[in-house]
C-alpha cells in the first residue's frame, strides 16, 4: 500500500488575477487530505471518507475521476492494466475555496508513487498535481497545488509562456492567526475562473485596472509582512483585495456577509479566499483573543469556522 498527504491551503492574496500572471500570496494550513493506494479490485474506485460541506464529494465526483486519469496519464500509470482502490481521509474538510482538490491530488499522486515505488521529487509531485487540477479548475495557475505540496507561506506568479512559475518561500517574524469561515455553499472553482476570464476580455476597460491593481497589492502586501511585518497594513491591503474580487464578479453574498461579520468583531482584515461564489473567507486575527472572538460570532450562527495560523515554520 502507498500512502501520501497534501496541504490544505488559504490565498490571503491574489486569487484569480494569478490565473493571468498577477503574484498572490499563499499559506498551506496545518490541515491534511491522506491518501492511501492499493492495487486492488476492477477499474479505480474512490473510497472518500473526507467530511465538510454537505453534498462536496457527490459534485465533485466526476471532476474527482477525471482528475485521477489525468495524474495516471501524466505519471505514465497504463489505465488499461491496472485497479486501483484509493481511500481519502484526514483532517482537512471539503469546504471549497481551501484546496481541498490540490491537497487530495497531492495526497493521490504522493499514494500512487509509493505503491508503483517510484521515487519522485516534490518538483515532479507539484506537476501531477497541476494536471490533476486542471479537472477541477480548468486553467488553473498552479497556485493550489505548490501551496499543497510544499506547504508554508509562499509568493507564487504563475509564468504566462510556459516556463517554471516562480515559487518564493517568505519568511514572517512570527505566525500570525487566521479564522476561515465557510459559508457552507459548494462552488464550482471551473466555472468561476471560466467567468473571470471572459469578462476580462470582453470588457478589458473596467477589468486591467483591477488587474494592476492586484498586482499593486500583492508587492505591498509582501513587503507588509516580510519587512514591516505591519499586520494592521496587510489586514487593511485584505479589504482591498476582496473589493477587487467583488468587482470582478467572484464574491457572493454569504462571503460579504462573513466579510463584514469577521471585521465588525475586530479582524485586521478579511476577504474571500479560493475561487468565490460561495465557499470560504480569510480573516486576520492576531492573538488568540481576537481568533477566537471572531470565529466564535460565526459559529453562534451556525457556519463552520477553522483556526489555524499563517506563518508556521514546520509546513
Ligand atoms: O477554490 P480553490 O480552493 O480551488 O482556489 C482557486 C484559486 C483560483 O485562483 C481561483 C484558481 C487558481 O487556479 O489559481
Amino acid at each position: 500500500m502507498g500512502r501520501g498527504s497534501g496541504f490544505g491551503k488559504a490565498i490571503l492574496f491574489g486569487e484569480h488575477f494569478v490565473v493571468h500572471g498577477v503574484p498572490g500570496i499563499v499559506s498551506a494550513i496545518d490541515l491534511t487530505v491522506d491518501a492511501e493506494v492499493k492495487r486492488n479490485g476492477k477499474g479505480i474506485s474512490v473510497r472518500d471518507e473526507r467530511k465538510g460541506s454537505k453534498g462536496y464529494t457527490e459534485r465533485k465526483k466526476t471532476q474527482q475521476q477525471e482528475s485521477i486519469k489525468r495524474m495516471l496519464e501524466t505519471m505514465e500509470i497504463n489505465l488499461e492494466k491496472i485497479s486501483l482502490e484509493i481511500w481519502l481521509g484526514g483532517n482537512l474538510p471539503v469546504f471549497s475555496g481551501i484546496g481541498a482538490s490540490a491537497a487530495s491530488s497531492v495526497a493521490i499522486a504522493r499514494a500512487i508513487a509509493e505503491e508503483f515505488e517510484m521515487s519522485l521529487p516534490d518538483e515532479r509531485i507539484n506537476e501531477i498535481a497541476y494536471e490533476a487540477e486542471k479537472a477541477y479548475a480548468g486553467t488553473p495557475s498552479g497556485i493550489d497545488n505548490t501551496a499543497a505540496t510544499y506547504g508554508g507561506l509562499i509568493w507564487f506568479r504563475k509564468n504566462l509562456s510556459g516556463g517554471p512559475n516562480t515559487i518564493e518561500r517568505l519568511n514572517i517574524k512570527e505566525p500570525v492567526e487566521i479564522i476561515i469561515g465557510n459559508t457552507g455553499v459548494v462552488a464550482d472553482t471551473k466555472k468561476m475562473v471560466a467567468g473571470v476570464a471572459e469578462r476580462k476580455k470582453k470588457n478589458p476597460k473596467k477589468y486591467d485596472p483591477l488587474f494592476k491593481e492586484a498586482e499593486r497589492l500583492a508587492f505591498e502586501a509582501r513587503k507588509a509582512l516580510e519587512e514591516q511585518f505591519d499586520l494592521r497594513k496587510v489586514g487593511k491591503l485584505m479589504n482591498e483585495n476582496h473589493r477587487l474580487l467583488q468587482e470582478v464578479e467572484v464574491s457572493c453574498k454569504e462571503l460579504d456577509y462573513l466579510v463584514n461579520s469577521a471585521r465588525e468583531q475586530g479582524a485586521f482584515g478579511a476577504k474571500l479566499t479560493g475561487g468565490g461564489g460561495g465557499g470560504c473567507m480569510v480573516a486576520l486575527t492576531p492573538g488568540k483573543e481576537l481568533q477566537d472572538a471572531v470565529a466564535a460570532t460565526m459559529e453562534k450562527e451556525g457556519f463552520k469556522v477553522l483556526r489555524t495560523k499563517i506563518g508556521i515554520q514546520k509546513i
